[in-house]
């Protein structure tokens, strides 16, 4: 049976720093910022699924952005909020992804795009960044009204991609979607991007550990 990979977007894929440029013109500690922006959207996102009160991927990014304004004490006006918004539409993929990837499926994994943005947006996101190709398909928890780590989202996955748990990897830089995908019957590997990402100790480890995809590419073909 051939293994699937599910490859998360945000943050494993996509870089989503690439929004600290257009925000140093705008603010002073724009690093801070921005690491605010993508804790809060995640929050939201978490919570919107707790209290089963779903709002889409990009309205949390947006109320995110609200609130990292008001913790930071930064007014932008209108216009600079939607160019905010609008550079994360279209922000680039990490520099090692696109010869991972081609490597992973010229060695015959099925690749699959999983994620908690929209479809229409995930679809526009990694076409900009070059890589929507080199998918069979890009699955939305979208497509359920609910956000990852729900169990539910990995499942939906399994059952759109037509894999199952045992031949389905989840790939992904955040410590909580690698515990969710593993939690629900999946296997999954861990990206940590920086030597500083600390994995969540709740004694659920990744099934493999890598710091990019050619890396990936390089282990899980042994
Ligand atoms: C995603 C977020 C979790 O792409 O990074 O699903």
């Amino acid at each position: 049976m051939k293994i699937t990979l599910a490859f998360d977007v945000y943050g494993t894929l996509i870089d989503t720093n690439g929004v600290v440029a257009a925000l140093q013109k705008l603010i002073n500690d724009a690093e801070k910022f921005s690491q605010t922006w993508r804790d809060k959207q995640l929050e939201y996102s978490f919570r919107r699924g707790l209290m089963q009160n779903y709002e889409n991927f990009a309205v949390c990014t947006g109320q995110a952005l609200d609130y990292t304004c008001a913790f930071h004490k930064v007014t932008l006006s209108d216009k600079q909020k939607a160019e905010l918004l609008a550079i994360y539409r279209v922000l680039p993929a990490f520099s090692e992804v696109q010869e991972g990837l081609t490597k992973l499926k010229a060695a015959g994994f099925r690749l699959y795009a999983f994620s908690n943005g929209k479809a229409d947006a995930l679809e526009m996101l990694l076409s900009n960044a070059g890589i929507r190709d080199l998918f069979l398909g890009v699955v939305s928890v979208d497509d359920i009204k609910t956000f990852k780590p729900s169990p539910g989202t990995y499942c939906h996955f399994l059952r759109k991609a037509g894999a199952t748990g045992c031949s389905a990897w989840l790939i992904s830089s955040n410590p909580f979607d690698v515990i969710g995908a593993i939690s629900a019957g999946m296997k999954s590997a861990w990206v940590r991007r920086s030597p500083e990402a600390i994995f969540d100790p709740w004694g659920i480890d990744p099934t493999i550990t890598v710091s990019n995809l050619l890396e990936l590419a390089a282990r899980i073909s042994e």
